[in-house]
């Protein structure tokens, strides 16, 4: 297993006078894991905690109660963030806004590899070259600023960064929700490419279960912070909860 949440819990409060203040559960007992080499999709819709749930399992922000455990070992036990994220990586859906503006595709790509290994100037050139040819980039476009690049193409970048350390998982919150449906579907494609050739485990969040079903193994869905079914994309037809059943439904049409 390459990642475990378990009884995951989060609320965001806010202030309403000066002695009182009003919480809203984001998350509620989320417990699901993602296996070795296994592509697992994250439905729900808008507001149901998804990135939430992506950013607490990123250490973006602490949950407030459960636990949460990569590549067999406990969050609490990775003392160095750097080990850490050489497991586990992401990618957003607006790869235009992740990408530093002022910096050429190269040093995108080679920030995480300076700052997270300890590789050599010519490794690391190579390990760019590596990427980019995975994610089907030329090398042309190293030299370029992102706002050159197509939506299509910020999001290779995004994805040849995530790539770049050779984690075991990587979490796409809403991969292709800005892209046009052609580009959306190379993009599905290169994922489940990259799933079957590099044996990156994935989680892929997003609201669109029709795209998540092209490329998952196994769909887990949440509703108000709650799981609610966890099934084979083969046996999506059997989801009981209504909610999972009209997502289900719609996908289908
Ligand atoms: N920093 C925050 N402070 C307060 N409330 C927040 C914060 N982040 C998220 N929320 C609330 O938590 C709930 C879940 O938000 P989240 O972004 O996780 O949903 P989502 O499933 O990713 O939705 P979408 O499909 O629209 O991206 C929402 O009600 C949102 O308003
Ligand atoms: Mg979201």
């Amino acid at each position: 297993m390459v990642w475990r949440g378990e009884n995951l819990n989060k609320s965001y409060c806010s202030r309403t006078g000066a002695f009182t203040s009003k919480c809203h559960t984001v998350l509620s007992g989320v417990s699901f894991h993602v296996g070795d080499k296994e592509f697992v999709g994250l439905a729900g819709e808008s507001g149901s905690g998804k990135t939430t749930l992506a950013r607490i399992a990123l250490r973006l922000e602490p949950a407030e109660s459960g636990k949460l455990c990569l590549a067999g070992k406990s969050y609490a036990d990775y003392q160095d963030r750097r080990e850490f994220y050489r497991n586990i990586q992401m990618m957003f859906q607006h790869s235009s806004e992740a990408l530093n503006p002022r910096w050429q595709v190269e040093q995108v790509l080679e920030e995480p590899l300076r700052y997270l290994t300890e590789l050599s100037p010519e490794k690391r050139r190579e390990r760019i070259r590596e990427a980019m040819a995975a994610v089907s980039l030329p090398a042309s476009l190293l030299r370029v600023r992102p706002a050159t690049l197509s939506g299509g193409q910020a999001q290779r970048v995004c994805l040849a960064r995530a790539i770049i350390l050779q984690p075991n998982f990587i979490i796409l919150d809403e991969p292709t929700s800005s892209l046009d449906m052609v580009i959306q579907y190379q993009i599905l494609q290169l994922l489940r490419k990259l799933h079957q050739e590099q044996g990156i485990s994935f989680l892929m969040i997003s609201h669109d279960l029709g795209a998540i079903k092209q490329v998952a193994d196994r769909i887990v869905f949440l509703h108000a912070g709650q799981i609610i079914e966890n099934v084979a994309t083969r046996q999506l037809n059997q989801v009981k909860h209504p909610v999972a059943k009209s997502l289900a439904d719609a996908a289908r049409l």
